[in-house]
């Protein structure tokens, strides 16, 4: 008798399971979402949206495979970020529709020009976002000569990193390659938000989660990820859906209520 109440319960914890965790991930569109200040809903778990204030948590680290999602993460982020965007792409540009750097000379300059300004009075947020953090380490065969561009990107993003919080300056840190001497250790205790898509290994799970995980995430499942803070859950990031020039104005989007929407997948 015990053995049939058991195996019905299985049955239909099974089936609960099962109807609850395919819900969250089920193709969903998102209302339109207004800009606010510094909070931006990045996904959805199986209990409902998942929010992050950039007021509250600082910096973030975003690692995953390459296919995985960093990209389209950025880019709902910033669709929905209200401050100054400050975007490094050194991997050719061809992502985004402006960037703000495209190359190791700009990135110094403009990266030097945040640190600059980030003791100064002002008004706002400021969010350096740098899609291929691997591509601010110096190519081994450079002299040191032309490592200094690099070197000075590293040295800005440390002060980014130490300072930023109380300054508004916020990190946001992509890398396909979470290793060690790309998530060094003083930018990894300052950036306590990670969002991992999938990783192929448990090393670099360890380096960029703090903890093995994101090499289980299942293969083929783009913007599925673990987001981790205080606290950690199983997240599906939105796929961004461009709309009329999302990120036309990168330098200074005060484009409140801007009609960018997100679809999960
Ligand atoms: N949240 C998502 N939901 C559904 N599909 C997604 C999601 N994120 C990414 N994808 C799909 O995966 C593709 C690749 O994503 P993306 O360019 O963001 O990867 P990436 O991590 O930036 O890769 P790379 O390291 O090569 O730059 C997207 O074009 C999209 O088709
Ligand atoms: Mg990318």
């Amino acid at each position: 008798m015990y053995i049939i109440y058991g195996i019905t319960f299985l049955v239909f914890y099974g089936l609960g399971m099962k109807i609850f965790s395919a819900d969250w991930s089920k193709a969903e569109n998102l209302p339109l979402l207004p800009r606010t200040n510094t909070s931006v809903v990045i996904g959805k778990y199986e209990k409902g949206y998942v929010y992050h204030n950039f007021r509250k948590f600082a910096h973030m680290i975003v690692a995953g495979t390459t296919g995985y999602g960093k990209t389209n993460f950025i880019k709902c982020l910033i669709s929905q970020l209200d401050g100054e965007i400050v975007l490094i792409d050194l991997k050719g540009g061809f992502d985004y529709k402006k960037v703000t750097a495209l190359d190791i000379e700009q990135s110094r300059i403009e990266l030097e020009k945040v640190v600059s300004k980030m003791r100064q009075r002002r008004q706002g947020h400021i969010y350096v976002i740098v899609d291929e953090a691997g591509e601010l380490l110096a190519p081994a065969h450079l002299t040191k000569k032309e490592s200094a561009d690099y070197l000075a990107c590293q040295s800005c993003i440390s002060e980014i990193a130490r300072l930023g919080r109380g300054f508004h300056v916020h990190l946001i840190y992509a890398t396909q390659y979470p290793t060690k001497d790309i998530l060094n250790g003083q930018i990894k205790q300052n950036a306590e938000t990670r969002v991992c898509f999938r990783l192929p290994t448990e090393i670099a799970s360890r380096v960029a989660l703090d903890e093995s995980g994101a090499e289980e995430l299942p293969t083929g499942d783009f913007g599925l990820g673990i987001y981790k803070k205080d606290y950690k859950i199983n997240m599906k990031a939105f796929e961004f859906v461009e709309r009329d020039g999302w990120d036309a104005k990168v330098r200074n989007p005060q484009r409140k209520g801007s009609a960018d929407t997100f679809k999960i997948k």
